[in-house]
């Protein structure tokens, strides 16, 4: 691992942030605090040193920015932060092809959905570990521009706001910072004190949703049908269980009323799971179910609709 001298300032305005995973949460993050930071792209693949970014206003934008395959970079200068934006199975892969070329006190922003990572990192990494939690909502587009038109390479599908905070409660200083850039770039964000609970809730969403969708091949909306809402309830049901022996606080209108909102404010959306299991990509089925079937585990409570939700959810 490289030791700098001089640790690169997060604050510093020249500072380089580096993002890992070229996808639809990492453009759309680049896209925006490249306006404010010196900040370099990293994916799989070679990719043109320009991103094509249809904004949440219908706004298309070319954004000049450093966009390198992941094998390429070389730390030079060394990132003030490293915002990891892979999903949550590809996260420590991408990480520890990293490593070697990062000083180990670099702080870590994760994006991932599910409540896998965060911990694991959280132990292991030397350095910093923010996590984040956001309902911004962006995608690839699947089919190239045929307009003639120079492609888009990431929508911004709805605005939304992203949280930051670590799970032992010892970096707000940090977590203020980040989310004060990142509202200078653009995107909503707040630092939260408890980050494992904004976690939870949306586990608890994205459980009930992303699996059931992908398994009935059908839009988010689809589950407010009688048919579906037994399942959904008797989901509910077993989440709120084991977020109760977790400690975790409920929502205020409580854990159903929670999932069903989201049922509605998303209706026409098409679940990040079903589209990964459309795709034939490996979903975040671990990331999401995992951490409940193992919390279940540890307080020894039945929860026989998870478990069914498991099994036939693709890996
Ligand atoms: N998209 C959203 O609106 C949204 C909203 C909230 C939370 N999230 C969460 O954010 C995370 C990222 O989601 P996403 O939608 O952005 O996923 P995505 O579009 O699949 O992007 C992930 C990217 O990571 C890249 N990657 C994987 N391993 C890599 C490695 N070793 N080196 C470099 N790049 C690597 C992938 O490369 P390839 O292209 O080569 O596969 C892909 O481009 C997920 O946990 C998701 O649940 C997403």
């Amino acid at each position: 691992m490289t030791q700098p001298s001089n640790p690169p300032v997060l604050t510093d305005r020249a500072s380089s942030w580096l993002i890992v995973g070229a996808g639809a949460l990492g453009q759309l993050f680049a896209a925006h605090l490249a306006s404010q930071r010196a900040v370099t792209l990293l994916g799989r693949r070679d990719a043109p040193s320009t991103l094509g970014y249809l904004t949440a206003e219908g706004e298309q934008r070319r954004i000049a920015l450093p966009r390198l395959r992941l094998r390429d970079w070389r730390p030079s200068p060394p990132p003030a932060l490293v915002i990891l934006a892979t999903k949550a199975h590809d996260g420590e892969a991408a990480l520890a092809e990293l490593e070697p070329r990062l000083d180990p006190t670099t702080p870590l922003l994760l994006l991932q959905n599910g409540f896998r990572l965060q911990p694991r990192l959280t132990t292991c990494w030397p350095g910093p570990v923010l996590c984040a939690s956001t309902t911004e909502a962006a995608y690839r587009p699947t089919s190239p521009s045929t307009s003639g038109e120079p492609a888009v390479d990431v929508v911004h599908a709805a605005r939304g706001h992203t949280w930051i905070g670590d799970l032992a409660g010892e970096h707000a200083e940090l977590a203020e910072r980040i989310a004060e850039t990142m509202n200078e770039a653009g995107l909503a964000a707040s630092a939260c004190a408890d980050i494992r609970r904004r976690l939870w809730h949306k586990l608890a969403i994205n459980a009930v949703i992303n699996p059931l969708t992908a398994r009935y091949r059908i839009p988010n909306g689809e589950l407010a049908h009688p048919a579906r809402q037994r399942e959904v309830t008797a989901l509910v049901g077993e989440i709120s269980r084991l977020m109760a022996a977790e400690g975790i606080e409920p929502p205020e209108a409580g854990w159903m009323a929670l999932v069903q909102r989201a049922i509605g404010n998303s209706a026409a959306n098409q679940s990040s799971m079903l589209q990964d299991v459309l795709a034939g990509r490996p979903t975040e089925r671990d990331a999401i179910l995992g951490p409940l079937l193992e919390a279940a585990e540890r307080h020894a409570l039945d929860v026989p609709a998870l478990r069914a939700l498991y099994s036939s959810t693709p890996g």
